[in-house]
């Protein structure tokens, strides 16, 4: 097993602490007890349609499932639209006036749309995109920090059938352009800048980069510019035009699209194992019922809820769990655009407090930062409002759980520790908070309706309590991905080949417990989480011999304590060149420039040679286990059975 997150298995396996539901807690749970799940087992398709039938659908689907490994269509012949399920029904209702996102913005400027707010804006961009000639199947390409023009443009898209593609604002230019040519994409929007740790941040002159990049490349028609800080920014006439300007002229009402359950709703790019992001695709119909049903009971969201999720509608999550799962269920979202230590430490606290935020959900590289702050900034505020905390993104150490536990629940609040993926589009393996007993350091059962299983190499379930294998999927489930965009092969390469055309594979280690509780140790591919954002050891590799000093590179993911992991390069120079503290800094920045600041390096290491097998595979391996301190594996399958060993005197000598 390559990676564990740094988290040995038996010290997992000794973890004994049991947090049982507050009684409190329970009495009000949408779910109190077990049976959910075997309501479930007892007939997935009718469960899953259950779920479906809380969605407001035009007209009705023929059939629940469809499958042909590895493909599987849901609802089939049904027919819906995603911004009527997030917004216009919620208007005709009590919900018309509710807050549906209370945004506030790094500076303290703060904006609250009500539902119906939200009802007019989506309407507007939506008949904007149509004038910009925007069609139904139209991929929108949305390069937008966390302001909420940015959930009113992906709902405006959803309203006319044109998949958005949002692309992190903190990614670089180079990374938009290749996403935007990747995904044929005609029309960005996107802002002037905005704010980050009290700086503004360039993003128009970025995204003018981008478009230059592409030029000869992939043509684009339109440019929409939001107005956030108010900067002057270049802007191309003919292409650019105002967000603002072209609300004004806007028409009212924007008929929705009617789309089939199949329709693809956005795509998402992510990190694979190859130097190029995938797109991953998902669709109306199966997407939506399955953010529905998880917000709702996983977080056991109530009409009285004020919801915060900490994460950024650039990643999957922010789609699923700041946008379309808890719109569709009605929710208010609070959305802050900025960074939690900014003007202090103590920011999330200064917002749950005022807002009175009731269910929190953050990454666990967050809570070791604010652990590493100390409790004081904690202590400082009145937390008494939440009432649920969640955890998602990479593994989540016992000591980490408990600071949570303590120090932001209370000591009151369930924890929900939420495994999933972008590809899976909804949380898979997670506590029910009503119902589950906790253990610190496990992401516990899968959600009712889902299958999976630890698997060893053969496809043999590893027995409960035997160690570690491969987490699998094991049947279909609504809000699957539908593909890679653009690449069928490797849909069915990277995710339905380790064992059979019809068990998913995620990619992470795991366990399971003598309890069935499910412990997933990390990746097992050559896929790291930095900080809770999954980058690819081949595109930072690409990233560096993309550098003129550069002949080759190879990088693993070294364990962190406050970031999980960080990227550690050992890089070939070219003839010539000499290794230096300046060049190990220019490589760091150039990375930083070419993906993402994220994606920067820790250490770069000048080596005269890799760990290569005799037909010139890198063994990564070798490179783990000389960074985490290991004896060596076995270096027989070697062309040079020495480097290693010059490698790990050269590493520990720095
Ligand atoms: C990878 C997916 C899904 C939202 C954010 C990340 C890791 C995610 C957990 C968890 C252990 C987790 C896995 C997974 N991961 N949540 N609760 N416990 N690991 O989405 O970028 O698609 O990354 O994140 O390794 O494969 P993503």
């Amino acid at each position: 097993m390559a990676a564990d997150g740094g988290r040995p298995i038996d010290a997992l396996l000794k973890e004994e602490r049991r947090f049982a539901p507050p009684e409190a807690f329970r009495a009000r749970a949408h779910v109190k007890d077990e049976s959910v799940y075997e309501e479930a087992e007892r007939d997935p398709e009718a469960y899953w349609a259950r779920w479906a039938e809380e969605l407001e659908w035009f007209r009705k689907w023929d059939k629940v499932l469809e499958w042909n490994p590895p493909h599987a269509k849901w609802f089939l012949g049904g027919k819906l639209n995603a911004s009527v399920n997030c917004v216009d029904r919620h208007i005709r209702g009590p919900r018309r006036n509710k807050a549906a996102i209370i945004w506030e913005g790094e500076p303290g400027d703060t904006r609250t749309l009500t539902y119906f707010d939200l009802y007019r804006e989506v309407n507007k961009f939506a008949n904007v995109l149509k004038s910009l000639g925007v069609k139904k199947g139209d991929r929108v390409t949305l390069y937008l920090p966390m302001i909420p023009e940015l959930p009113i443009a992906m709902l405006a898209c959803a309203r006319i059938g044109a998949p958005h593609s949002v692309v992190f604002a903190g990614f670089s230019p180079q990374a938009l352009a290749s996403r935007m040519e990747d995904a044929g994409s005609r029309f960005l929007v996107t802002c002037d800048g905005y704010y980050r740790r009290g700086k503004v941040v360039p993003l128009k002159a970025q995204a003018d980069e981008a478009l230059r990049l592409l030029a000869g490349k992939q043509d684009v028609e339109a440019v929409v510019v939001v107005r956030r800080t108010g900067d002057e920014v270049p802007f191309t006439p003919g292409r650019d035009r105002w967000w603002h300007e072209l609300m004004d002229q806007a028409e009212r009402l924007c008929p929705p699209e009617v789309m089939d359950a199949e329709d693809m709703l956005f795509m998402m790019y992510t990190s694979g194992t190859t130097g190029r992001p995938k797109g991953i695709v998902h669709t109306t119909g199966g997407y939506l019922t399955g953010v529905y049903a998880t917000t709702k009971w996983v977080f056991d969201l109530h009409e009285d809820d004020v919801y915060w999720c900490m994460a950024d509608i650039g990643w999957i999550t922010g789609h699923s769990y700041i946008v379309y799962g808890p719109l569709a269920n009605g929710a208010t979202v609070v959305m802050y655009e900025g960074a939690p230590d900014w003007p202090d430490k103590d920011r999330p606290w200064v917002i749950v407090e005022k807002y009175g935020v009731t269910i929190f959900y953050t990454a666990p590289t967050a809570i070791r930062a604010f652990a590493a702050d100390g409790p004081e900034y904690p202590r400082r505020h009145d937390l008494s409002s939440l009432r649920l905390l969640g955890s998602v993104g990479e593994p989540i150490n016992p000591e980490a759980w408990m600071w949570y536990h303590e120090h932001i629940g209370g000591g009151r609040c369930p924890i929900v520790d939420t495994w999933w993926q972008t590809e899976t589009g909804a949380i898979m393996i997670t506590p029910l908070p009503g119902v589950t007993v906790t253990k610190p350091g496990s992401a516990t059962r899968p959600f009712p309706g889902i299958k999976a299983a630890v698997l060893d190499d053969q496809g043999n379930p590893v027995p409960p309590g035997q160690g570690g294998g491969y987490l699998a999927i094991l049947r279909p489930w609504p809000s699957m991905l539908r593909g890679i965009w653009g690449d069928e092969e490797r849909y069915v390469n990277t995710y339905w080949s380790k064992w059979g055309r019809d068990i998913y594979y995620p990619g992470d280690g795991a366990k399971v417990d003598e309890d069935g509780y499910f412990w997933v140790l990390g990746r097992v591919d050559d896929v790291m989480n930095v900080a809770g954002h999954r980058l690819s050891t081949m595109e930072i590799e690409s990233a560096l011999v993309s550098h003129p000093a550069v002949a080759e590179a190879a990088v693993i993911a070294a364990p962190h304590e406050l970031r999980g992991q960080v990227p550690v390069a050992f890089v070939i120079l070219e003839a010539g060149r000499q290794g230096s503290p300046e060049l190990e800094a220019e490589l760091k920045e150039h990375v930083a420039k070419v993906i993402s600041p994220i994606a920067r390096p820790d250490r770069v290491l000048f080596v005269p040679d890799l760990p290569k097998t005799r037909s010139g595979k890198i063994m990564r391996r070798l490179l783990r286990d000389i960074v985490e301190g290991r004896e060596l594996g076995d270096t027989t399958t070697l062309r040079d059975p020495e480097v290693p060993e010059q490698l790990r005197r050269m590493y520990a000598a720095r």
